[in-house]
């Protein structure tokens, strides 16, 4: 096998699952329960923005419940001891578990609960507690122009501009607990292949994106994603 330097990771919310946070899709899934327009569109908050709110004041409030998993330490161990070269993490999870486990760096390319945007004047700013109607904007004052920064559909995912040169380098892709569905996280595998990285998705079932992958380790993430970087550490330090 050639050299193994730089390693990127793309996140879903099956990483989450075993902390107790519930994924999107299937059975109990968040969006068997909401109307995806409704609650994750800029046009559904335009509607009625105090059933957005309420939604991801839920989400915000349930992660003061949950605690990182082994998977979260895993990752983190990895970027904290892989020397070899470069660990990217990228999540499409809006929750701060992998901060939590110790990850030192975390692209958020779907934004983050714990933080809130001005629709006023754009600024971004970390709130851990329900956004209000009479909650003012921390920068400019103005109260009710404050919004999840969340990236919702038909908006542009952020640190594109981060995450396309570390696919482009990238050596080893791994992607975890994603069901492939959403664009552009579910193109990237094929993005690093295209330049020329090795492929593996871990996950408790094939994704909808599981043939362009080159491994597959099925299990769950707590355990499967533990495995997985015992084994990186070990091959680093000639085991
Ligand atoms: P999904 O809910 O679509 O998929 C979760 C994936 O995790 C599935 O493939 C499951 O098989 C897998 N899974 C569940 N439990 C697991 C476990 N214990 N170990 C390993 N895998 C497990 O979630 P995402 O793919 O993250 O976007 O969804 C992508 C995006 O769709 C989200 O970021 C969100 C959503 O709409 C926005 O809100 C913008």
């Amino acid at each position: 096998m050639s050299k193994l330097s730089n390693i990127v990771i793309l996140t879903g919310a099956g990483v989450s699952a075993e902390s107790g946070l519930a994924t999107f899709r299937g059975a109990d899934g968040l969006w068997e329960g909401h109307r995806v327009e409704d609650v994750a569109s800029p046009e559904g908050f335009a509607r009625d923005p105090a059933l957005v709110q309420h939604f991801y004041n839920l989400r915000r409030a349930a992660l003061k419940t949950v605690v990182p998993n082994a998977a979260h330490k895993a990752i983190a161990e990895l970027q904290q001891r892989w020397s070899a070269g470069t660990v990217t993490l990228i999540t499409q999870n809006v929750d701060d578990l992998h901060e939590r486990a110790g990850s030192p760096s975390v692209l958020h390319m779907h934004g983050e609960l714990l933080k809130v945007r001005c629709l006023r004047c754009e600024t971004v700013h970390t709130w851990h507690n329900d956004i209000t109607p009479d909650l003012e904007c921390m920068s400019c004052k103005k109260a009710g122009v404050l919004r999840p920064d969340i990236v919702w559909f038909g908006e542009m995912p952020y640190l594109m501009d981060d995450i396309n040169p570390a696919l482009a380098t990238a050596d080893l892709f791994a992607a975890i607990g994603t069901s492939g569905n959403v664009y552009p996280a579910a193109g990237f595998v094929r993005e690093a292949r295209r330049f020329g990285a090795r492929t593996v998705e871990i996950n408790i079932e094939p994704s909808g994106v599981s043939s362009a992958f080159d491994e597959h380790r099925i299990g769950p993430a707590s355990l499967a994603v533990t495995d997985w970087v015992a084994e990186l550490l070990g091959d680093q330090n000639g085991g």
